[in-house]
């Protein structure tokens, strides 16, 4: 996609995050039948990051894969990246409400140009996130070149039912890949 073109669809999707921020974490919970919380635990449980291992939440929203990271991974830093500054700071004050702020670093940034040096990470997730990634193959590959060698990238979506009548939120499943940087161990 074109850097003029990707960069409109940004920061359209940026405003459009920024206006529903109060209601976010509710329409999940609601839409999902609390099953969103769920399908978090399991994608952080499949991304094996190591104990005080460092770990990307792309895409973070309000925190809530961060979040879930810490609760699973004994010392992890999670390094929340988003580019609406309201997600974040709403995720920012969960993770000072859960005593857990010293674990968190928030960044806004887009996932397009992650603000890291390659192989900083040893585990990297997205949930939810990437179809909204105005140049998500972009977002993938910067994705791929932060995880350390043998590090998990995770990777959280719905699919959208074919049923022309399914179509609505409620209908649509999760899915889930992880993945490890090619040449790297098992
Ligand atoms: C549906 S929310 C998912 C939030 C969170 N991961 C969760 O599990 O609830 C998608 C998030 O992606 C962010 N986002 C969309 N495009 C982005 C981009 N190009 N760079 C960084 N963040 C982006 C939005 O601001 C929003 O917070």
């Amino acid at each position: 996609m074109g850097s003029d073109l990707a960069g409109v669809k940004r920061e359209e999707i940026r405003r459009m995050f920024a206006s529903i921020v109060h209601r976010y974490d509710l329409i999940n919970r609601l839409l999902s039948l609390r099953r969103d919380v769920y399908w978090r635990r399991a994608a952080v449980t499949h991304g094996q990051v190591p104990s005080g291992g460092r770990a990307l939440d792309l895409c973070a929203g309000t925190a809530d894969v961060a979040l879930e990271i810490i609760r699973q991974v004994p010392g992890a830093l999670v390094i929340a990246v988003d580019n609406c500054e309201p997600m974040l700071i709403r995720g920012m004050l969960k993770a000072r409400r859960a005593g857990v702020a010293d674990h968190v670093r928030f960044v806004a940034a887009p996932a397009e140009m992650l603000p890291f040096p390659d192989e900083s990470f040893d585990g990297a997730f997205v949930a939810f996130g990437i179809r909204n990634v105005a140049d998500w193959r972009r977002g993938l590959e910067e994705m791929a070149r932060v995880l350390k060698p043998g590090g998990r990238a995770v990777i959280l979506e719905f699919s959208t039912p074919s049923l022309p009548l399914c179509q609505s939120s409620i209908f649509r499943r999760p899915w889930m890949v992880s993945r490890r940087p090619r040449g790297c161990g098992p």
